[in-house]
């Protein structure tokens, strides 16, 4: 396959500096609610929260990056991202098989998404999802001009990530963990997705790293990834830290306790009137 050409990214001047310079664009997905609202849903749900009343939207202690808009999709395919990022090796260490199911959640222009593909080959099938319609069309722009057939764009959206249920071996997300408005829901759509052995791998750079050139909102550290994923029935397999400046972060879906699976999804309705008092 003549996957080797590089990919389309937006058509605006390059903006590579994006994520070092700090210069976000375009809707902040986690900065929409007002802060009344936000109080409320501390209330409610105390692991999220802001950072300060009316700033950045906070999950566990650490504040939500904003996403990162198509206007800065250049920053996807820059010239010195393979030696940044070393994709290949990344790759190679989650063992993908021909045949496999997986997804590239948050896959922007297609960067991982077209790797992968020639990894599951014909028999299988990438799923490309991502919140942005625009980052959806410049990657099956992408795709159509390579000629690959086995990556299908999903639309997903902030607390949904639309993925069919219990089918997909290995779901990866490049970059994109820390800008999840609304990691629970989020999480909650990844676990069900999963096959029961399933696997889901964030790559993110190294919060612990001071020397990685990157905003710290765009970081994560193994120990924040951990509190988070494990606290949303995730359980931690290992970290992988060959990368110049990213954790391969390897997580499985803790079984659903026995008596879940039976449970009906809502509450059966009571057939006689409750007794007051
Ligand atoms: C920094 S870019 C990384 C893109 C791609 N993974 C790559 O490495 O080339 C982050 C992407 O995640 C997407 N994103 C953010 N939140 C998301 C969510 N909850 N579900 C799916 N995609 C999301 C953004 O729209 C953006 O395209």
């Amino acid at each position: 396959m003549p996957c080797n050409r590089p990919l389309a990214s937006a058509t605006g001047p390059a903006l590579a500096l994006w994520l070092v310079l700090g210069m976000g664009m375009g809707p902040d997905v986690a900065r929409s609610q007002d802060a009344p609202a936000a109080e409320a849903t501390a209330k409610l749900a105390p692991r999220r929260a802001r950072t300060a009343p009316g700033g950045p939207a906070a999950y566990m202690g650490r504040e939500i990056a904003p996403v990162m808009t198509f206007h800065g999709a250049d920053w996807l395919v820059r010239d010195t991202r393979e030696a940044e990022e070393q994709p290949e090796r990344m790759l190679d260490a989650l063992k993908i098989r021909p045949g496999m199911t997986v997804a590239d959640v948050g896959a922007g222009v297609g960067y991982t998404s077209v790797k992968m593909s020639r990894r599951v080959g014909p028999t299988g099938t990438v799923l490309a999802s991502d919140v942005q319609p625009e980052m959806l069309r410049l990657l099956a722009d992408n795709t159509r001009e390579l000629g690959i057939k086995n990556v299908r764009p999903v639309r997903a959206t902030p607390t949904d990530p639309r993925l069919p249920e219990g089918a997909v071996d290995l779901i990866l997300m490049v970059d994109v963990y820390h800008e999840c408005s609304d990691p629970e829901a989020t999480l909650r759509g990844l676990r069900r997705a999963l096959k029961p052995n399933g696997r889901l791998v964030l790559v993110e750079f190294r919060a612990e790293d001071p020397e990685v050139p990157i905003k710290p909102e765009h970081k994560m550290s193994v120990a924040q990834a951990r509190r988070e994923l494990e606290a949303n029935a995730f359980v931690f397999k290992e970290s992988l830290e060959f990368l110049p400046w990213q954790h391969i972060l390897i997580f499985e879906k803790k079984p659903d306790p026995p008596g879940d699976r039976e449970k009906p999804a809502t509450a059966p309705k009571p057939t006689t009137a409750p007794t007051p008092g």
